[in-house]
């Protein structure tokens, strides 16, 4: 072959590589668009990461026996969630002989357990509700871990209770926007009905994906008449909404999927009107602090995010916060005035991080940026049981002091 022949057929087999990849791309694009596909991109709940084991053994996943009790709560509109009521370490010591005896498993009646009673019947008792993110179970990654975090501050009195929402793990159904906030509602109604557990000594937790159900419940139980705001909500890596995650995701943090098209804002404008699910988290965001400021309720919104999050940039916070506390001021107050500000007086961590608070007449709206944790471990850090404590401290000094 001459140099010309070589030059001509490589020229021919980019082409059409280049052409190959071009029709990949644009199908991807197309499956993109249609529901279903979309729905497992946001939610990965085909992703189960428990495959070998049962949700209904805990033990499997470290804990004592019978400290978690497996049970279901019901949606209205006919869902069955699957959840977990996970007991603190300090009290199952109280109490370990009693549990031990109990059988194990599933249970159908929740109230025939002692876990539920200790939880129902002590006036002093708080509780976390979990709130998980895209992908898995009650049970995997770093959920596990998230749970002792959660009542390591206080383990004689701060239990979690954590759930699958539709059409995750062993939960019915298929996963939606509304449907994900109905699921919300449903376990907070449990709580509150069933385990009559009042506002003021609940504290809802959330990462990633669950965060958006988390300021959207939050929300539209501030704005109800009469409102319900809990002793805190805590958001760990959240992101502004869905159109500005996936112009900014990569996967494994290294190939784009959507920003290339940021360049061309005609396309762009178009698929993202597209997502079916929009989850604003920054428009539930202002209503939820605009309404506790209005009604004059006590709140405490905690925002923690790493630096090193290579899935949700720890600019979802920055931004989120600002949000918030332009919604908490009746002025204007411009990203970069609200920037400048925390030059002045956020708190620097060193090799921690550091914290910004912004306090109003009714409520405190706090920023956390850690230096390090990624998306996920962050969940078993200190800086998460800290943050469970302060919002019951703030809620009720006593709590802390026996
Ligand atoms: C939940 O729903 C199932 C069937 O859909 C029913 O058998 C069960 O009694 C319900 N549980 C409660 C507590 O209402
Ligand atoms: C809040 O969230 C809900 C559900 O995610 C959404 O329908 C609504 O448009 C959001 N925005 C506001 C301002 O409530």
């Amino acid at each position: 072959m001459t140099a010309r022949e070589i030059a001509a057929s490589a020229f021919e087999w980019l082409s059409v590589s280049l052409a190959v990849v071009v029709v990949l791309y644009a199908t991807l694009l197309g499956l993109l668009t249609t529901s279903t596909v979309q729905s497992h991109v946001v939610y990965l709940h085909a992703v189960q990461m428990t495959w070998f084991k049962d949700l209904n053994v805990p033990e499997t996943f470290g804990f004592l026996k019978n400290q978690v009790t497996p049970f279901s709560i019901n949606v209205s509109d006919g869902e069955r969630l699957y959840a977990w009521h996970i007991l603190p370490v300090e009290l199952y010591r109280k109490h370990e002989q009693s549990l031990v005896e109990e059988s194990e498993g599933f249970v159908s009646d929740i109230s025939s357990r002692i876990s539920f009673r200790l939880l129902r019947d002590d006036p002093d008792a708080r509780l976390v509700i979990h709130l998980h993110g895209a992908g898995g179970t009650v049970a995997s990654g770093y959920r596990v871990p998230n749970y002792r975090a959660l009542s390591a501050g206080h383990p004689a009195k701060i239990h979690v209770l954590t759930f699958d929402y539709r059409g995750f793990g062993r939960s019915t159904g298929s996963p939606s926007e509304p449907g994900l906030i109905l699921d919300a509602l449903a376990v907070i109604d449990w709580a509150m009905k069933v385990a009559g557990i009042p506002a003021s000594r609940i504290v809802l937790f959330a990462q990633s994906m669950g965060t958006a159900v988390n300021i959207a419940v939050s929300k539209k139980l501030a704005s109800q008449d009469p409102p319900v705001v809990f002793a805190g909500t805590i958001l760990v890596a959240p992101f502004v909404d869905v159109a500005t995650l996936v112009s900014t995701y990569r996967v494994a943090g290294t190939i784009p999927i959507i920003s290339p098209l940021a360049r061309f804002p005609f396309i762009f404008k178009h698929l993202q009107r597209l997502i079916r699910d929009k989850w604003s988290s920054k428009d539930n965001i202002t209503s939820y602090i605009r309404s506790n400021e209005l009604n004059h309720k006590k709140y405490r919104l905690t925002i923690i995010h790493a630096e090193d999050d290579w899935d949700i940039p720890c600019h979802h916070t920055q931004l989120l916060f600002w949000h918030a506390v332009k919604a908490s001021i009746n002025t204007g107050l411009s990203y970069d005035e609200l920037e400048q500000k925390k030059l002045d007086s956020k708190t620097d961590l060193g090799a921690a991080g550091s914290i910004m608070e912004w306090r109003t007449d009714h409520g405190v709206i706090r920023e956390e940026i850690s230096k390090t944790g990624l998306h996920d471990v962050i969940m078993g850090y200190p800086v998460i049981t800290m943050a469970v404590m302060r919002s019951f401290e703030a809620a009720d000094a006593l709590f802390t002091l026996n």
